[in-house]
């Protein structure tokens, strides 16, 4: 084998490594110049199928294709030296059967160059996580609110908030540590319950809202920008970026219509010779 000659990227271990250690740090990206810029400081990037509705308007996650999974997971491995990039399994590219999941899989990982994949789902998942595992694709799980589920769920709602409904979610933990995923996002649930399966299981848990207690946090790039019209309770907006960009469009417009922009320096004059 030869040696890579790239600066090396965080790897599947890496994250799993790190389980009870220092908070592991993530982020959506969907496109080259944000994953440049994201890169600098996350532990891994996620290409989450919540492009589908952030990117390209879809009231869910559902339509979203492989191919709009590979052309974006292209964009951010190529924006992205250091960070590891998991791209998301879209719905119906893996539910099928283990053997469906790892031609999926695979295509993803050839295409895109990606580390690892994303897949929703606990215990129903667990032969698929396995059988992928077994064939050299690290997966990451996704447990609690998942959002492909959306019509089964009958809303996007947060999961776990009465102990009574804790046994199936904790055992979809188990499951997944088992069949062998690396880490495990667990979305939008009690802090208690998020607490008891990161006391659980060996590997790290990401929250999405679920609380502190997780091994790691994960936010929708977008959302914490403040670039997203609406955000769940569990999103803090650390910059205003929707505002710069209306007020750096409103001032272009108003330039180009009182022709101050462009000016000298923006234009080509003629060579001499
Ligand atoms: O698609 C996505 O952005 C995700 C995160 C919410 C974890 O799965």
């Amino acid at each position: 084998m030869s040696v890579q000659a790239r600066i090396k990227r965080t790897t599947a271990p890496d994250i799993l490594s790190r389980k009870g250690g220092q908070p592991i740090v993530s982020l959506t990206a969907y496109h080259t110049h944000t994953a440049a810029i994201a890169d600098q400081f996350v532990d891994f990037l996620l290409v989450g199928d919540s492009l589908g509705m952030v990117m390209h308007g879809f009231e869910t996650t559902l339509p979203v294709t492989l191919d709009l999974m590979i052309s974006h997971g292209r964009a951010v491995c190529r924006g992205s030296q250091k960070a590891l990039v998991v791209v998301d399994m879209p719905f119906g590219s893996y539910e099928e059967s283990p053997q469906v999941a790892f031609r999926n899989a695979a295509r993803i990982i050839k295409e895109t160059e990606c580390g690892a994949v994303k897949l929703e789902g606990g215990k129903r998942m667990a032969r698929t996580i396995n059988y992928l595992v077994d064939r050299g694709i690290p997966v990451m799980a996704h447990i609690g609110l998942t959002p492909q589920s959306v019509n089964i769920l009958g809303g996007f709602r947060s999961q776990g908030r009465k102990r009574d409904l804790w046994k199936p979610i904790l055992e979809d933990a188990i499951a997944v540590s088992e069949a062998g995923a690396f880490a495990v996002v667990l979305e939008a649930m009690a802090e208690p319950l998020a607490r008891e399966i990161t006391e659980m299981v060996p590997i790290p848990t990401i929250g999405i809202g679920a609380s502190a207690q997780c091994d790691g946090q994960i936010l929708v790039m977008e959302d914490m920008l403040g670039l997203s019209p609406r955000i769940p309770k569990f999103v803090k907006e650390f910059g205003q970026v929707g505002q710069a960009i209306e007020s750096a469009i409103k001032s272009y417009a108003d330039e180009v219509r009182n022709r101050s922009f462009p000016t000298d320096k923006h234009t080509y004059e003629l060579k001499e010779k």
